[in-house]
């Protein structure tokens, strides 16, 4: 019973679905895949299957060079109206000027939690692994395994988190030009099309959605995601990347919410 047992590992050839623009997908091995974006056309794909929370790792190398105006997206999302939503979204810039990190948390389909950093190395020299564990205490974006931001369940306290979607990872590779880079004042120059952003190693370890239930692997080490949190390092390295690379947190903005901040704003220690 494979459904029983632990995924990992992932097999592009198997656990995938092209999900639009399908010439520009291209499955390069079993745990290597390229998207590209065209003029006329942008790609994506999304997993098979459905989880009911996890821990996601994918390793990223973003389209170089003068990459303004695409973006390239990481995420899981549930289906339907109402749905949840945990975003990684890299903005393209301008050749040497640095990526945008954006990321986003919607619950019952309502977003604006948006937190965007830049990084501490070149994303698209090497590739980097980006996560998203989402467990049902905190939601926790790490990028090479350094924490960049934490969402914690509040549900008790009266903020909504993603508790009964089941979700599937979506990545794509497309055109915002007309707002991505600078509120969209820098257009893309498909004069260096196609790009090309590329994608190895994903390792998905969840607990897979089926037929209204949740089967989770039986390995315990398979599962430690479940709890995941911080420790005394990880706090440490969030300190770090809040203070150095965070460029925007709503959580900080004071102006687009003169009623006072969101909840979650206030109760947590690193929003
Ligand atoms: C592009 O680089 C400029 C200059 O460093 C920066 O201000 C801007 O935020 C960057 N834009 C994106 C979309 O990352």
């Amino acid at each position: 019973m494979c459904l029983l047992g632990v995924i990992a590992e992932g097999d592009f050839y198997k656990d995938i679905d092209i999900t639009w623009g399908e010439h520009g997908v291209k499955i390069l091995g079993s745990n290597f895949l390229l998207l590209s974006l065209h003029h006329s056309s942008g790609s994506g794909f999304r997993s098979k299957a459905e989880y009911l929370h996890g821990r996601m790792d994918m390793q990223l190398k973003l389209v170089s060079g003068n990459s303004a105006g695409t973006v390239t997206a990481y995420y899981l999302s549930s289906e339907g109206p109402n749905h949840d939503e945990i975003d990684f979204e890299f903005l393209g810039n301008t050749s040497g000027e640095p990526y945008t990190v954006h990321t986003n948390i919607y619950t019952q389909g309502v977003g604006n939690r948006e937190q965007q950093f830049y990084l501490w190395f070149d994303p698209t020299k090497n590739f980097h692994t980006y996560t998203i564990v989402w467990n049902p205490h905190r939601i926790i974006f790490l990028v090479d395994n350094i924490p960049i931001r934490v969402f914690n369940n509040y549900e008790a306290r009266g903020v909504p988190f993603a508790s009964r979607q089941p979700m599937r990872l979506y990545s794509s590779l497309w055109c915002a030009d007309q707002w991505a880079t600078r509120g969209g004042l820098v257009k893309t120059n498909w004069s260096f099309a196609p790009f090309k952003a590329y994608y190895r190693n994903f390792d998905a370890k969840g607990c897979v959605w089926s037929q209204g239930s949740s089967y989770c692997p039986s390995n315990s080490t398979a599962m430690t995601w479940q709890t995941q949190d911080l420790d005394a390092h990880g706090r440490r390295n969030l300190r770090w990347v809040q203070k150095y690379y965070m460029i925007y947190s709503y959580c900080k903005d004071y102006k687009r919410f003169p009623q006072g901040r969101p909840r979650e704003c206030r109760l947590s220690r690193f929003s």
